[in-house]
């Protein structure tokens, strides 16, 4: 049993990207476990853009407060237990917070979940593919209701969320398109993933060529930037197109999120709706079992970047705003 345990406490509110010293390592002494509760090592870290928005202010979760562990998705192996429910080995997966250690009891506010050892499999598909991020692309595709033949655009398509978003897409029969921040990760959207075409946005003329990789108009926005590129995929949508808003990265680290233009909604009569995950928990198991069918058959890819250290999370949580990932980031504690 460890005597302590390192963790990373927010000690100031981010402007912009983090700073050093926003989130401090720190060292506490692991308290004794009580009955009901369970001791889990901490090994692989989710480093999602929506940790930004809790360290800012109090949204669909309360912020996380001065002085607290910064909240995190992770993967973790219970060591020792006292929990009827849990033994030594058990792997969990829930908002193990960023630190080496974490007590797991069965209260819900950290969505702990027992997850299997599926063999060949490594265990952070549970952060990926299988877990948040897969699910939100699968929901978020479910309220697109794409139709084959339809044309579909999906931001931040290179990364965890937009890559499998774009996949259903394809398997749903549409045209897919990405808007992705490098050559290399349209490259990979195109020849690993099937993707129909993919625009690189840092090029001056990605407008045209967005326009020439949409000539049918757009059926469905899978939006996850916001600001000026949601507001040029609007530009291009068709009549009565669907717009789901599953994130609006552009605008994390700003103090305004950049608005898409309401006129260009009305006038081209768009439903737009907003989701987030926590709501569809009660189907989580529905949806990891369709996309591990997919991973399986090999009709769904994934790609995971891994950054190594816990010391190295706060780095991690910059590169989702400078674009440094491709497909899930993770920490590997
Ligand atoms: N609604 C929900 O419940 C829910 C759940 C999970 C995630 N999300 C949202 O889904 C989106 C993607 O999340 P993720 O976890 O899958 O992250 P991710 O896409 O793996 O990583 C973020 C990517 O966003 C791109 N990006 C960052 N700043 C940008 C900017 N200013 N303009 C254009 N692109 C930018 C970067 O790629 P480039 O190199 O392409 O710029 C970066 O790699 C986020 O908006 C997130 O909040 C929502």
């Amino acid at each position: 049993m460890p005597a302590t345990n390192r963790q990373l406490i927010l000690h100031s509110r981010p402007k912009g990207l983090l700073a050093p010293g926003d989130l401090q390592l720190t060292e506490t002494p692991l308290p004794e476990l009580q009955d009901g509760q369970a001791l889990a090592r901490v090994k692989y870290l989710s480093i999602d853009p929506t940790m930004r928005v809790w360290m800012a202010a109090d949204t669909y979760l309360p912020a996380v407060a001065i002085g607290e562990v910064m909240r995190a998705g992770g993967f973790a192996e219970i060591v020792e237990s006292r929990h009827p429910d849990y033994k030594k080995g058990d792997r969990v997966t829930g908002l193990t917070g960023l630190q080496d250690y974490v007590i797991v009891d069965s209260s819900a506010k950290h969505f702990f979940q027992k997850v299997p050892k599926i063999p060949f499999v490594s265990d952070t598909v549970f952060l990926g593919v299988l877990g948040m991020n897969g699910v939100t692309a699968f929901f978020g595709m479910e309220i697109a209701q794409p139709k084959k033949g339809e044309t579909l655009v999906v931001s931040a398509a290179a990364g965890a969320t937009g890559s499998i978003a774009g996949q259903i897409g394809k398997i749903r029969g549409c045209r897919v398109v990405g808007i992705a921040g490098t050559d290399e990760k349209c490259n990979w959207l195109t020849k690993d993933l099937r993707f129909d075409a993919a625009i690189n946005y840092k090029h001056p003329d990605w407008k045209e060529k967005l326009a020439a990789a949409t000539p049918n108009g757009i059926d469905i926005d899978f939006e996850n930037v916001g600001g000026e590129i949601m507001q040029e995929v609007l530009n291009r949508m068709n009549l009565h197109g669907r717009v789901v808003v599953c994130g609006l990265i552009s605008g994390y680290t700003k103090e305004n999120v950049g608005m898409a233009s309401l006129g260009t909604i009305l006038v081209k009569r768009l439903r737009v709706e907003g989701f987030i995950i926590l709501d569809y928990a009660p189907r989580f198991m529905e949806a990891a079992t369709q996309l591990g069918q997919w991973k399986m058959f090999g009709k769904i890819k994934d790609r995971e970047t891994i950054v190594e250290g816990l010391e190295k999370a706060p780095d991690a949580i910059n590169m989702l705003f400078t674009g440094g990932n491709i497909g899930k980031l993770i920490v590997k504690v």
